[in-house]
């Protein structure tokens, strides 16, 4: 009972999914939360108002001006005076937005606050937490992705939506989170002592980039999503996070020890200074295995062909197996075009790690630069979970998982 006591802001938007909400405030009232909820007009043509009074115990708020007079208590001038929706707002400890439909998530992304959910929102200064739902063509858009970072830099939590069958006939991603998950995320950010709290966990990230020359680079198609996914799910769940970052295509969150890493060796040399300090160490970079022999000073010229001499970088995982200081876990990934399943059982091997994450670069609607892939997670103790098409967050909601049941393990052993 994590949450127990805790009042939950529950903001219900226009979607199909918005039943689900139902069962999401179901789950919190069983884990002992104080829920009430806040539906925008559209909500409750789709679910009553009455349903959530039933399961919440409290009147569901549907409107900025009937509502206020419903709600406000009759003592002038007191602090039980204020609007609806300040109160709302700053009494609850978290606003779950569940399921945020497009549009809301366009409105929370820009400040409009037109209605009683978003006027609450901007009144709002718990942690916030956005779980979206709606048609994959309607989540890919570049507006609505657009927002979706633009909230995240807000400070916004996204619960990122499944993949999978689509009320509207498409099969894709756009799905709610399951309420299961919804409830879990939410558990997470309330409860000061989450699994991982007192851990230190060391996450490497993006892609390196190696100098030819002062402007030229060799470098890979890693975006970063998967190294902060990572570093999302271990902080929800209470550890530190070193994050070393090389080139990311996405923003890396807040409340990391962020180290820029932007070449193999600078990774090398950070990863093997305080991985050994660090209680986890999940190496998700893209780390480039040649590096130019000869870094020019100068840039070059075009001057007919060339050939560029390349050496080999330092394997930092089997550097960092032979001296594992305070490691419990050691986690590494594997990106292979086939026979995945084999081969990264043989690096799990080689470079001495407790669990590997074998991934393919390229999967269908997925993969290396993507939001989603599929995996299978191995571990030296026998452990293998096959993690289908899902999100990146998902995926490192799985590995920290088995992180969190090896590091027990560790603790008891
Ligand atoms: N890795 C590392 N140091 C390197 C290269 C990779 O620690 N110089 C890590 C990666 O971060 C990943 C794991 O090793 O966790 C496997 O990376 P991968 O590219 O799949 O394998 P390589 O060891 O580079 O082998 P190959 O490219 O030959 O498959």
């Amino acid at each position: 009972m994590r949450i127990s006591g805790k009042k939950i802001l529950i903001g219900v938007t226009g979607g199909v999914a918005a039943y689900k909400a139902l069962e999401t405030a179901r789950l919190l009232v069983k884990e002992g939360a104080l829920c009430q909820a806040v539906l925008t007009k559209d909500a409750a043509r789709l679910v009553r108002p009455e349903s959530f009074e039933a399961i919440t115990g409290r009147k569901a708020a549907c409107d900025l001006w009937e509502d206020e007079r419903a709600f406000r208590p009759a003592v002038p001038f007191g602090p039980e005076s204020r609007p609806i929706h300040i109160a709302l707002a700053q009494d609850a400890d978290l606003f779950l937005v569940a399921p945020a439909t497009a549009n809301v998530m366009a409105k929370m992304a820009a400040g409009v606050a037109d209605d009683l959910l978003t006027t609450a929102y901007l009144a709002a200064t718990c942690p916030v937490v956005v779980a979206p739902a709606m048609n994959k063509f309607m989540w890919l858009h570049p507006a609505t992705q657009r927002n979706e970072e633009r909230l995240r830099r807000d400070g916004v939590h996204i619960v990122d939506p499944d993949e999978g069958e689509l009320a509207c006939g498409y099969e894709g991603v756009g799905r709610l989170a399951s309420p299961e998950r919804i409830v879990r995320f939410v558990t997470d950010i309330l409860s000061p002592d989450g699994e991982l709290a007192g851990k230190k966990i060391l996450i490497t990230a993006g892609r390196t980039e190696e100098p030819i020359d002062p402007v030229r680079v060799i470098t890979n198609r890693s975006s970063g999503r998967m190294g902060v996914a990572l570093a999302r799910a271990g902080l929800r769940r209470g550890a530190e996070v070193v994050f070393l970052s090389g080139a990311l295509s996405v923003p890396p969150p807040e409340g990391i020890w962020l180290v820029d890493t932007p070449t193999a060796e600078r990774m090398t040399k950070a990863t093997l200074d305080i991985g050994p300090s660090c209680d986890v160490v999940v190496m998700a970079a893209a780390v480039g295995d040649y590096r130019p022999k000869k870094v020019e000073t100068e840039k070059v010229k075009r001057s007919g062909p060339r050939t560029l001499e390349l050496e080999p970088t330092r394997d930092i995982l089997a550097a960092l197996s032979g001296s594992r200081g305070s490691i419990r876990v050691l986690v590494g990934f594997a990106l292979e075009m086939n026979e995945e399943e084999q081969r990264a059982r043989e690096k799990l091997e080689r470079k001495g790690l407790d669990l590997i994450v074998a991934n393919r670069p390229e999967v269908p609607e997925g993969g290396i630069g993507k939001d989603s892939t599929e995996a299978i997670l191995i571990g030296k103790d026998g452990f293998r979970e096959e993690v289908p098409l899902s999100s990146k967050d998902v995926l490192a909601e799985r590995i920290m998982d088995r992180v969190a049941y090896l590091l027990r393990n560790a603790n008891a052993g």
